[in-house]
């Protein structure tokens, strides 16, 4: 939500920062705007609505000189997205630039304040209100722009990221951060500054997360200092060395990073599972809950928080826990548990799920676990972000930076790891039997082979997606495990189409939507062999006597479906508890090729951005 990049060295920093804000597109993409400071001190600023490219052209007619700037790509909270509500902002004196991620939530009462000193707001964020205030601190204590900074954050209620520059000073960079991402990059003679890790890559592989209530200040040749906002004290610099390759942010002949990230998958789940299952099949190891064994021992419910596609993949989660851990479990939008008073205490394990590691909600929900007493665990990909340096205890998913916007290979990491996670803890509490261990270990090892093998149906969706182009609405259905499943499909086809789908369980439908089903009201039904099969038969026979088409995802062999549905796809057979991977991957392709029909911009889809770090 936001990304912010600056730059520091002795290259010229227009290119580079261009280019990051480029890898952090992902994160917004309502305009965005660059700072840069030349080497005699003159400030330029170049701002344009929509995508970087836009800016490309527009700084195109002035200067870009200069090796020290800043740069920001929006998702717009406090304004419309236009050139004037673009970052970065500039103060009313000229002389101070600054880039924001994140909120502040008291910019009315600071803007009253300020008005009344004098000063008035060309835009409507709230950011201004920031960069106004540090100007006023600055001219009327006559101090250096690190101590305006400092200071102006104090009075700051809200959550931040941001980067400072000065006119007239084209040797210092100002950043601090607090609820927002912020790693700076530590080169030979420059420095990097970013709201993640991916503009840095390339560069340099050293890198610093500033922590929260941290303010760094980068200086040209010399070393960097960091204290604390509060205190002013100095903190520790633990410079740690980044493992992310330069390939994995490129589309590597995929036409877009959603479907590279589909067909990624069976390398990801390699990756998310290498030594976490024993070579017999036999036990499921996972250092977050070996290290933790009492908390483990001793709970009597989970409850697991989360937002979006991770409450997806926390749903089948829920079922995985209590059948392989005889635990109740609970799960809850973080948004929703954050504010609704839970009550928790030091038996509770709260699970938070999160691609980024910086979703907002999820980390005050676990802020506010913690303090009741419960033991936070996270299931995270992006290593080193806010979330799994917030919790107890956790397993990252390790599948690699998933930059299209509409999750997929994350989705399949956070059910694989909750898998293991469920066999784990079963495993520890004496839950579940031996056979069962090795049953579901043996089939998940081989979860990277028959992820291949299912997207073999590739060309069949492909051809299938240009029968519903036009459709206004959709159904999802499934049962049991695959209910979830059925929710994620219809997130993923409203997300990048734009085409209205809900998402049912099979049985609900005869109580409300079967109203809806005609002829123009496709569905899709998963129903794999398993458990609950001869009960979906009758949901998808419902759906077909109201002239509604079928789509069924079906288990390879099953030959009966097509004489009911429309059409049917084939997965692989596997454990009833694994189908929700398998079925999610041609519910991913129809979603891609569906929204590639419509001429969608699959990766970046209107109005959403990657990392939702605002309420
Ligand atoms: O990074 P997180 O997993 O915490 O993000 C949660 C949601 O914002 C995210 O899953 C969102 O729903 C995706 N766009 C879904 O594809």
């Amino acid at each position: 939500m936001c990304g912010i990049v600056g730059y520091l060295g002795s290259n010229g920093a227009y290119e580079i920062l261009i280019q990051g804000l480029k890898r952090l597109e992902y994160r917004g993409y309502d305009s965005a705007g660059v700072a840069l400071v030349t080497c005699d001190g003159s400030l330029n600023v170049h701002k344009a609505r929509g995508k970087v490219a836009n800016l490309e052209q527009t700084a195109a007619a002035g200067c870009t000189e200069g090796s020290l700037g800043i740069a920001h790509t929006r998702w717009a909270t406090h304004g419309e997205p236009n050139d004037i509500n673009a970052h970065p902002h500039v103060s009313q004196s000229g002389e101070i630039a600054l880039v924001h991620n994140g909120t502040i939530e008291n910019y009315s009462v600071l803007k009253e304040a300020l008005t009344e000193h004098g000063y008035s707001f060309k835009s409507e964020t709230d950011t201004e209100v920031l960069v106004q205030l540090i100007d006023y601190i600055k001219h009327t204590s006559s101090c250096t722009l690190v101590e305006a900074v400092r200071e102006a954050l104090l009075q700051v209620e809200g959550a931040y990221a941001v980067a400072v520059v000065e006119k007239g000073d084209p040797d210092t960079l100002v950043v601090a951060r607090k609820s927002s991402p912020l790693v700076i990059g530590v080169g030979e003679g420059e420095t990097f500054i970013a709201s993640d890790a991916t503009p840095i890559i390339g560069y340099t592989d050293k890198v610093i997360y500033l922590k929260d209530n941290e303010i760094a200040v980068i200086r040209r040749n010399e070393p960097l200092s960091i204290v604390s906002i509060d205190s002013n004290a100095p903190s520790e610099i633990d410079i740690q060395k980044l493992k992310l390759s330069l390939a994995q942010l490129e589309k590597g002949g995929y036409d877009t990073f959603m479907l590279k990230e589909i067909f990624e998958q069976p390398s990801t789940l390699r990756d998310c599972l290498r030594g976490r299952i024993t070579d017999d099949c036999s036990r499921v190891v996972l250092s977050g809950v070996e290290l933790n064994k009492e908390r483990f021992l001793k709970a009597e419910r989970i409850t697991l928080c989360i937002r979006g596609t991770s409450w997806h993949a926390a749903l089948i989660g829920k079922r995985l826990i209590q059948d392989f851990c005889q635990i109740p479990v609970e799960v809850e939008y973080a948004s929703e548990f954050r504010y609704g008073n839970p009550v928790l205490n030091e038996k509770d394990i709260v699970i938070s799920i999160s691609q980024s590691g910086e979703t907002a909600d999820t980390l005050a929900a676990i802020q506010l676990a913690k303090e009741k007493g419960a033991f936070v665990y996270g299931v995270c990909n992006v290593v080193g972000a806010s979330i799994p340096r917030a919790t107890d205890s956790g397993t990252y998913i390790h599948v690699g930076p998933e930059i299209g916007v509409a999750s997929t290979k994350a989705f399949t990491g956070q059910v694989t790891v909750l898998t293991l996670f469920a066999l784990a803890v079963g495993q520890l509490r004496g839950a579940i039997d031996a056979d069962t261990v090795r049953e579901v270990a043996t089939a998940l090892k081989a979860m990277p082979e028959i992820i291949e093998e299912t997207l073999k149906c590739d060309p069949e969706v492909q051809t299938l997606s240009r029968i519903f182009t036009y459709a206004h609405n959709f159904l999802y259905l499934g049962r049991g495990y695959n209910y979830p499943t059925a929710l994620e499909g219809a997130l993923k086809l409203k997300e990048i189409s734009y085409i209205h789908a809900e998402g049912y369980p099979a049985a609900e439908m005869k109580h409300g939507p079967i109203a809806l089903i005609d002829h123009e009201m496709p569905s899709v039904i998963i129903a794999p062999s398993d458990s609950l099969y001869d009960k979906i038969i009758s949901n998808v026979q419902q759906v077909k006597s109201r002239g509604g088409a079928v789509v069924a995802i079906v288990s390879k062999g099953n030959t009966a479906m097509n004489d009911i549905a429309d059409f049917c796809i084939e997965i692989p057979s596997v454990p009833e508890c694994l189908t929700p991977l398998v079925a999610s991957i041609p519910l991913q392709l129809l979603a891609y090729y569906i929204a590639v029909g419509k001429g969608k911009d699959v990766d970046q889809p209107r109005n959403l951005a990657k990392s939702v770090t605002v309420e």
